[in-house]
């Protein structure tokens, strides 16, 4: 797959085979982040990889899923992640305004992982307090964001808005992700109203 189709194809997955991520892929997913653009190349982002069993279960605890669908787009027992990446943000090194960064970091790991067929969910309906304290994750990192990851086993593909921007499952169980019509967002040179 080319990175244009890479791009143009990711979408969000919520539903994991349970098959295990090598760890070496894992890692290349850190690797992604840690190359991935920063604000005065402060670099606050580290990455906690989870991908122990018992912890699997204790993520899961703490994270929302599919909010215009909930609960029916949880994964459900045979279907959960079997990997997390935490995003997680060095307060001693950048207090805030680490977002922007998030952002790019967590595109690389979306991106590359689904070059490896592999389907992600960026999560930030998470119960930071109570995650961090599961983890033990020591009070200088905040944590920004939560991805899950594991082998895709659902379909999902992005569509022109037609009146709503909620995303909808069809009667095969295949998500749709209304996209707002690029007429509408994009514009050259001046903004018509
Ligand atoms: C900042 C951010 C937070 C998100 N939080 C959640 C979340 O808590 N739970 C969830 O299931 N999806 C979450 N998502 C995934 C979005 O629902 C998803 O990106 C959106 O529906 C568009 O689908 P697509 O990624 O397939 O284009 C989040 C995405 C972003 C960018």
């Amino acid at each position: 797959m080319d990175i244009k189709e890479v791009i143009m194809k990711r979408r969000t997955i919520r539903k994991y085979q349970q098959k295990p991520i090598s760890r070496d892929i894992l890692s290349e997913l850190a690797e992604s982040a840690r190359l991935a653009p920063s604000a005065a190349n402060m670099q606050p982002l580290a990455y906690l990889v989870v991908d122990q069993a018992d912890l699997l279960e204790t993520v899961f605890a703490t994270v929302k899923w599919a909010g215009y669908l909930a609960p029916h787009a949880n994964p459900k027992e045979g279907e959960k992640p079997v990997a997390y990446i935490l995003v997680l943000a060095d307060t001693t090194i950048r207090e805030d305004g680490y977002q922007h960064d998030a952002g790019a970091a967590i595109e690389n790991i979306s991106l590359l992982a689904w070059h490896y067929g592999i389907g992600s969910c960026w999560i930030g309906s998470v119960d930071r307090p109570a995650l961090q304290k599961a983890l033990k994750i020591p009070g200088k990192y905040a944590i920004d964001s939560v991805i899950a990851l594991g082998y895709s086993a659902e379909e999902s593909e992005a569509e022109d808005e037609n009146g709503s921007i909620k995303y909808y499952k069809d009667d095969q169980k295949k998500l749709h992700v209304p996209k707002r019509k690029l007429t509408n967002i994009c514009f050259f040179n001046q903004i018509e109203d």
